[in-house]
């Protein structure tokens, strides 16, 4: 089992080069199922999320070949499946977005439900209402999602809340729909942006992604594009509070800074300078850091993939913290860790009150999810001595070259197999 070991005290300086989009290559990923062309993607991360993804597009039909470091040549000429089974969709939820264009394909589809997850329940009743409001026939049996359709037709799909995966799934199933379909209470995500993108680049007709009603007018086919895939704004998020946390002065290539506005207007409150450069953002520290108020909100409000980075950056500012998870009930898991080494910081429910700063010092740590894992190497860079992060895979689903860029940012980061 692979561990990350963190000597601490290091002020990160340099230059880091942000890498595409996990969560918009996952869906954008599951488009090939749509065409029976082939299709072209560029800027997809080397992670283990895209492995599992394509393992799980392997076994429906799909080829799929890499050209060079960074794309993906995919092609479906004919479904020879139509489930996405347990083992797959337990190690990544996001499998669970086959649904969507299986049964748009080909009128039926067996997806395992994703079950129980480290940071709360994360059902799937909004993804399963949506596909019965274009009127397939659902039912669950055996822990699978059973579900048929002629040929889906348009309708109205309101969402309980803002679901990124369910807004992804039902555009993915609308989009060869006979009528349009329209989805309120949308998820804005830039990723959802990006998979309208895909689907129109592909002769799709979805308009309105990024509001709160989006549109999907059916077509009767697809064809196969090139499409070049999105920054990762988390990643990027990651590395400018990297910068803020240790002090140091990081110059983050093509972070997406139009996709970075709540994270950005936070470390500034907290005393971090950024600025626009080139194509990316720089990131630097030199007064104490400051405490604040965070809140976890659909996008365009602060992300909770980065709530765990963040509250590892509170436990240095002077003064008290206050941060409130809205989005999963149970993300606080890096907390306990962040105590263990030092940090002063009280769970109340959705509530965590971080008293700072605290002069945190290394110790044995454990991942329980992956945005978990990236707020421990953090707090591991703030540290006296030395950090030893277990349970890596976590890291390695969301994460490309984790060590080498941060190693290259001057951090002492060493990945060792034992
Ligand atoms: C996506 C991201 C994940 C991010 C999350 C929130 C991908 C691959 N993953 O996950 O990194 O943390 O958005 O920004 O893009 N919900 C329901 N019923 C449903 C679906 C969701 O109640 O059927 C609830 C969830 O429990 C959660 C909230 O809606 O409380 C948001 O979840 P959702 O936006 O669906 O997250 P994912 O798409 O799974």
């Amino acid at each position: 089992m692979d561990r990350i070991i963190i000597s601490g005290g290091t002020a990160l300086r340099g230059t880091v080069r942000v890498s595409g989009s996990k969560n918009a290559a996952l869906p954008i990923l599951m488009t090939a199922l749509l065409t029976d062309e082939p299709i072209t993607l560029r800027n997809i991360p080397r992670l283990r999320d895209v492995a599992t993804a394509l393992k799980l597009l392997a076994g429906l039909g799909v080829q799929s070949r890499w050209q060079g470091e960074e794309e993906l040549w995919l092609h479906c000429p004919a479904l020879v499946q139509d489930e996405a089974p347990y083992d797959l969709v337990k190690t990544m939820r996001a499998s669970f977005l086959v649904l969507g264009p299986l049964l748009a394909r080909a009128g039926h589809a067996r997806v395992s439900t994703p079950g129980g997850c480290a940071i709360g329940a994360r059902p799937v009743n909004l993804h399963i209402a949506g596909i019965r409001a274009l009127g397939a026939r659902v039912r669950l049996r055996h822990g699978y999602v059973e579900a048929h359709c002629e040929r889906l037709a348009g309708g109205r799909v309101w969402l309980d809340a803002p679901s990124v995966g369910a807004t992804e799934n039902v555009m993915m199933a609308a989009v060869l729909a006979r009528g349009t379909t329209t989805i309120e209470n949308a998820a804005r995500e830039p990723e959802v942006q990006d998979l309208a993108r895909m689907l129109n680049a592909m002769g799709g007709r979805v308009r309105g992604a990024g509001s709160h009603v989006v549109e999907i007018e059916g077509v009767e086919r697809l064809r196969g594009v090139a499409h070049e895939v999105i920054p990762d704004r988390i990643e990027a998020g990651s590395f400018m509070i990297a910068a803020a946390i240790t002090g140091g002065d990081i110059l983050v290539e093509r972070a997406p800074f139009e996709h970075l506005e709540a994270v950005i207007a936070k470390l500034e409150e907290c005393g971090a300078v950024v600025r626009r450069e080139g194509g990316g953002l720089r990131v630097s520290r030199r007064a104490a850091l400051l405490p604040v108020e965070v809140r976890t909100l659909p996008y365009p409000g602060f992300p909770t993939d980065l709530q765990a980075q963040m509250m590892a950056l509170l436990t240095q500012a002077r003064g008290t913290s206050v941060i409130t998870e809205t989005i999963f009930e149970s993300r606080f898991s890096h907390a306990l860790e962040l105590i263990r080494m030092g940090a002063d910081i009280v769970i109340k429910g959705a509530t965590a009150v971080v008293r700072g700063p605290s002069r945190l010092s290394g110790a044995p740590v454990m991942a329980s999810d992956l945005r978990a894992s990236m707020g421990l190497i953090l707090a591991g860079l703030a540290a006296e001595n030395t950090t030893e992060l277990s349970r890596v895979y976590h890291l390695d689903r969301g994460y490309e070259a984790i060590e080498k860029k941060l190693g290259a940012l001057g951090a002492s980061i060493e990945r060792v197999d034992r």
